[in-house]
């Protein structure tokens, strides 16, 4: 067997990845989008890099206020998360159609989601301009989950069925461990 060209969708080999919702927050309206090229970029100081497109109104709000959250959503906000990345907070009030609850964070005014089981809270850093989209790095200034959905400061991934996105409207949820044979 040969190997396939893909260099049409280079990106896809690099998922399935998690899904997290992005929270922005404006002058008169809060938002929220899905975002899965999101990843840690280092420990010290703690920062993470977000990819958002040019037109999102998500970036838009960012720039302006210079910080956002990022909640990490199980299965059960499975539909709200495809709201949140099939609209536009331009067009609709996303956090209402996708019916969760905003919550204060603790550092910064942008809220968190309350039914997410994880949270960073975000300063931007800086921010790139790249082809059709912009790498926003953010400080994390906070990071919290719900207790019972860790397992020794790791997901436990049998309760917290963390959302990876493989492309279209196709999800995977990972629910099984595989352990180095130890001598
Ligand atoms: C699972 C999933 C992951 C997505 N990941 C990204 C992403 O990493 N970057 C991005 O710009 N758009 C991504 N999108 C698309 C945006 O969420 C979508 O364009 C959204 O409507 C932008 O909303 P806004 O205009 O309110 O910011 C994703 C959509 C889905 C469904």
């Amino acid at each position: 067997m040969g190997k396939v060209e893909c260099m049409d969708d280079f990106f896809k080999l690099l998922h399935p990845r998690p899904v997290v919702l992005i929270v922005a927050q404006g002058r008169s309206k809060v938002n929220a989008m899905a975002c899965s090229w999101c990843t840690p970029i280092s420990e010290e100081p703690p920062t993470v890099g977000v990819v958002l497109a040019r037109e999102s109104y998500t970036r838009e709000l960012i720039l302006e206020s210079k910080e956002f959250t990022i909640n990490i959503p199980s299965r059960e906000l499975l539909s709200a998360v495809w709201i949140a990345g099939t609209k536009s907070g331009r067009d609709v009030d996303k956090i209402k159609l996708m019916n969760v609850t905003l919550k204060p964070s603790k550092k910064i005014s942008t809220p968190i989601i309350e039914e997410c089981i994880g949270h960073l809270e975000c300063k931007v850093m800086s921010w790139y301009e790249i082809g059709e989209c912009t790498l926003i790095v953010g400080e994390v200034l906070s990071a919290y989950a719900d207790e019972d959905k860790l397992y020794r400061g790791n997901w436990d991934v049998r309760k917290a069925e963390v959302l990876l996105h493989l492309g279209g409207s196709v999800f995977v949820i990972p629910s099984k461990q595989v352990y180095l044979a130890t001598k």
